[in-house]
């Protein structure tokens, strides 16, 4: 099946891309996903000065991830006279070149990165000047795209699109990772990591609701704006519900952080089967989809709709009356006699039990 994306001109053999942070911040990390069936790369953020980062950064268990890392803590000129150069001799797939923060450092760094990028992605985490100073600062050095990467405590995400597209860039990529947030260390009685005020930020599955929000509102507003989503992503169904929500390529750091750089080439092997399993014929025939996706959203005014009165309705063949659905009803509407029964005088039709469900033995209330 033919996974291939066509985007600003570039060729990505799929969507999947590597998303910036510690695992494409040296040479032998870039030459991996060079090696490796992702789409096309993107380098850590590169600044003029190196970041100077308190150790230790990075923390995880199985459903996040905390960090505190800055940018890259190469100097400029290391990626300038070693990293960029060697990885463009070899490279065969599309580069995204991450760069941050201030319109001073673009003026002396975008002149020496844009032979090597084929489109810029920029980092504002730690931004305090004007978004249209920075798109306009880069903007005067280089006739690349640029998308701009929106953190998600920007809470008026839909004006920092429309100020960065007025001002120059071509999209953006949502989202950078979430917080700030705090991680205590019950048994050593001390804030685990972060920065001089403990402060980290979270990435990982656990995020993904909020990339798909922030991704599903921004294509509602602006559909002819290019969006590049990152947030959460750990699996080939994940890819596709982001490009279902908007994207055009999708990137993923975390899931790697916890479970292993092996994750991406089964995530691009996994698309075709996910694909097929949901009966979409190509990634094209899936982004088409978007329409259905889109009616759904004008149609969830919920005094216009005419209720749905369903309640659970269990497959007995399928439940192996595990009890679960019992123990998490909030109603206490279900209980085990025999075989799972639902009390509808009690049941309020919320749906957690058929989201629950392990066996997915319990349909009905969602269509
Ligand atoms: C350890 C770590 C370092 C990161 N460094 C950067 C960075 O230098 N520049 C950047 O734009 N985003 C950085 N990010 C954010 C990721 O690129 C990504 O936007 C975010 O983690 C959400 O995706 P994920 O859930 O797949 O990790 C970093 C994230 C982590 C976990």
């Amino acid at each position: 099946m033919d996974l291939s994306v066509k985007f600003m001109g570039q060729m990505f053999s799929n969507p999947l891309l590597p998303a910036s942070g510690p695992i494409v911040g040296t040479l032998e990390n870039l030459k991996f996903f060079e090696n490796s069936k992702v789409g096309g790369i993107v380098t850590k953020t590169i600044s003029v000065e190196a970041a100077i980062v308190k150790k230790p950064c990075i923390a995880g268990n199985n459903k996040m991830i905390f960090n505190s890392e800055l940018w890259s803590e190469y100097h400029s000129s290391k990626w300038i006279n070693e990293i960029l150069p060697e990885i463009s001799a070899c490279k065969t797939k599309p580069m995204i070149v991450s760069v941050g923060y201030k319109c001073e450092d673009f003026e002396t760094l975008i002149p020496q990165v844009d032979q090597y990028a084929d489109m810029f992605e920029v980092s504002t985490h730690y931004t305090k000047s004007s978004l249209s100073d920075i798109v306009k600062s880069i903007r005067k050095h280089t006739e690349k795209p640029i998308f701009m990467k929106l953190s998600p405590h920007v809470t008026d995400y839909l004006h920092f699109v429309e100020t960065v597209v007025a001002a120059g860039a071509n999209g953006v990529v949502a989202i950078n990772s979430l917080g700030p947030a705090t991680v205590v260390d019950l048994k050593n009685r001390k804030i685990l990591l972060g920065t001089d005020t403990g402060d980290v930020w979270m990435s990982g599955p656990c995020i993904k609701p909020v990339a798909l929000n922030r991704i599903v509102n921004i294509k509602k507003a602006f559909p002819h704006v290019p969006v590049i989503a990152a947030g959460g992503v750990e699996s080939a169904e994940d890819v596709l519900e982001f490009i279902l929500a908007g994207a055009d390529l999708v990137q993923m750091l975390s899931a790697a952080l916890i479970k292993g750089r092996k994750l991406y080439d089964k995530i691009v092997d996994d698309m075709p089967k996910v694909l097929k399993k949901y009966k979409f014929e190509s990634i094209e025939d899936l982004r088409e989809s978007r329409t259905i996706l889109l009616e759904d959203l004008d149609n969830r005014n919920v005094a216009e709709r005419i209720p749905r009165i369903v309640f659970p309705l269990v497959d007995h063949d399928l439940c192996n009356r595990c009890g679960l659905c019992t123990e998490v009803c909030p109603e206490m509407a279900l209980k085990i006699d025999g075989r799972v029964v639902v009390d509808k005088s009690v049941c309020q039709r919320c749906g957690l039990c058929q989201t629950r469900c392990p066996k997915e033995a319990i349909s009905g209330v969602f269509e």
